[in-house]
């Protein structure tokens, strides 16, 4: 089949990539002309591990194209995908679907015989009906269907996540428009991975149900957390306990700095305004945005504690600043709430992270970027590790000790314990595990 993915960033070349690595003719067109560029010279825009890889083999292959005019791909393609931005809309926390429509009026200028037009960013609930009225509207009696197809692939993971998915959601009513589903999606239904059809928005809602009940998971464990280091208990140990409970599950048990990134801020606060305007308020998705935005803040307050309150003209070393391993995206990471937080304590800091160093240098201001974590950590008179980066799983104690000022770890993803850190002359706090 012939697609066009519009929008190119995480989630539009990964789902390209793998679709043309399923043997379709993909072509994946962004206005952002730089991105497109560098992916023509055979540079990959954003860290994604295995993608230079994917998208080498299917460039070559002739199966994979990058364009920044969109009338040329959308015109050949039996399916197009919107796979563009939905950030939060400044002001009040909507989503900010300026560019569903404004790709919906393009794709709708453009489309030439039946076109199947595929949402794959995450929109609220409706939204496909006001694409096919914009479709309609620019381009009365076109042949087309509107179909939800939301993506559920993780950033560090996406490649995999794509081919191996636990379902794939397709909202639809159209006949047509299922079949051409069915054929895209082939070689993952051969791999047992169910095609789960429903209505349109039915389709749409099951994407934010998934994310907010995610962030409701992290977020329940994280209060947990907080009251086991009041009342002498591990957090860990509780996380395993029930998560061991197959009703319940252990993934998203860990307890940490209140999640960030690219989806679960945005989605679970666009969720809640789509109930607030329904008149069905999800409580329990307020409680958790607004646990999780004072969760942030808090951490600093912990490096604080850890520092016996002194924290006015220290020097602070920050590990990790993506919200996440294994990417170079910032969006909503905890590690800028915590820097600005400890910067307005008095707080000097000094931050390292593997890949995202570059995406950084636009988003935090007045910080020293290191060289390595040994770097970071000269003269810090705490070490505190955000993000947990397989590199800062073995750090060299010794070393580090040598190059701080005083010995202090705060570990916001427990991926140390307090007797690895005591036998190393280090005073250690970390989440919801008691100070020993
Ligand atoms: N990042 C994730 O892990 C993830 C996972 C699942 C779902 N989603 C959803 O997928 C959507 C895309 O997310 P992302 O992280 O890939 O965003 P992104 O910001 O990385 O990429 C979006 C791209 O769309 C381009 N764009 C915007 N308007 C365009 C137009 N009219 N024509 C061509 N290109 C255009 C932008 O230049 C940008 O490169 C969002 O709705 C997001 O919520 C993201």
């Amino acid at each position: 089949m012939r697609v066009a993915m519009i929008g190119t960033g995480y989630v539009g070349l990964v789902s390209g990539a793998c679709f043309a690595d399923f043997g379709h003719e993909v072509t994946c067109v962004d206005k952002d002309a730089g991105k497109i560029e560098a992916l023509e010279r055979g540079e990959i825009p954003i860290y994604e591990p295995g993608l230079d890889d994917l998208v080498a083999s299917n460039v070559k292959a002739g199966r994979l194209r990058f364009a920044t005019e969109l009338a040329p791909a959308v015109k050949a393609a039996d399916a197009v995908f919107i796979a563009v931005g939905t950030p939060s809309r400044r002001g009040d926390g909507h989503a900010d679907l300026s560019y569903v429509y404004g790709a919906a009026r393009e794709i709708a200028a453009a489309i030439d015989g039946f076109t199947v037009v595929i949402t794959k960013s995450t929109v609220p609930v409706g939204t496909g009906d006001e694409v096919e009225r914009v479709i309609a509207e620019t381009r009365p009696g076109c042949d087309c269907a509107v179909v939800s197809n939301p993506e559920f692939l993780r950033e560090g993971a996406a490649i995999r996540d794509f081919k191996h998915p636990d379902r794939i959601v397709i909202g639809t009513g159209d006949d047509r428009a299922r079949a051409v589903m069915t054929e895209l999606y082939r070689p993952l239904y051969l791999n047992r991975a169910p095609l789960l059809f429903t209505d349109r928005r039915t389709a749409e809602l099951i994407k934010y149900a998934a994310n907010a009940f995610l962030a409701t998971k992290i977020t329940f464990i994280n209060e947990i957390a907080d009251l086991a280091e009041k009342v002498g208990a591990d957090v860990q140990e509780i996380a395993r306990g029930i998560g061991l409970d197959n009703r319940i599950g252990s993934k998203f048990l860990h307890a940490g700095p209140g999640f960030g990134g690219s989806c679960f801020p945005k989605d679970t606060l666009a969720l809640m305004k789509t109930g607030q305007d329904h008149e069905a308020p999800l409580r329990i998705v307020e409680a958790v945005v607004s646990v999780n935005d004072q969760r942030k803040r808090a951490m600093a307050r912990k490096v604080a504690h850890a520092l016996q309150g002194d924290v006015r003209g220290k020097t602070v070393a920050v590990l990790g600043l993506t919200f996440k391993p294994n990417t170079d995206d910032l969006r909503e990471a905890p590690s800028i709430p915590l820097i600005t937080a400890l910067q307005d304590m008095g707080a000097r800091v000094r931050v390292y992270d593997p890949v995202g160093m570059e995406a950084a240098k636009g988003v935090v201001d007045k910080v020293t970027f290191c060289t390595d974590a040994y770097d970071c950590a000269q003269g810090a008179a705490a070490l505190v590790i955000v993000t947990e980066w397989e590199q800062f799983r073995a750090l060299d104690f010794a070393r580090l000790k040598q190059a701080m000022a005083q010995p202090v770890l705060v570990d916001l993803r427990n991926i140390y314990s307090a007797e690895d850190a005591a036998r190393h002359g280090f005073a250690y706090e970390s989440v919801g595990r008691a100070r020993k």
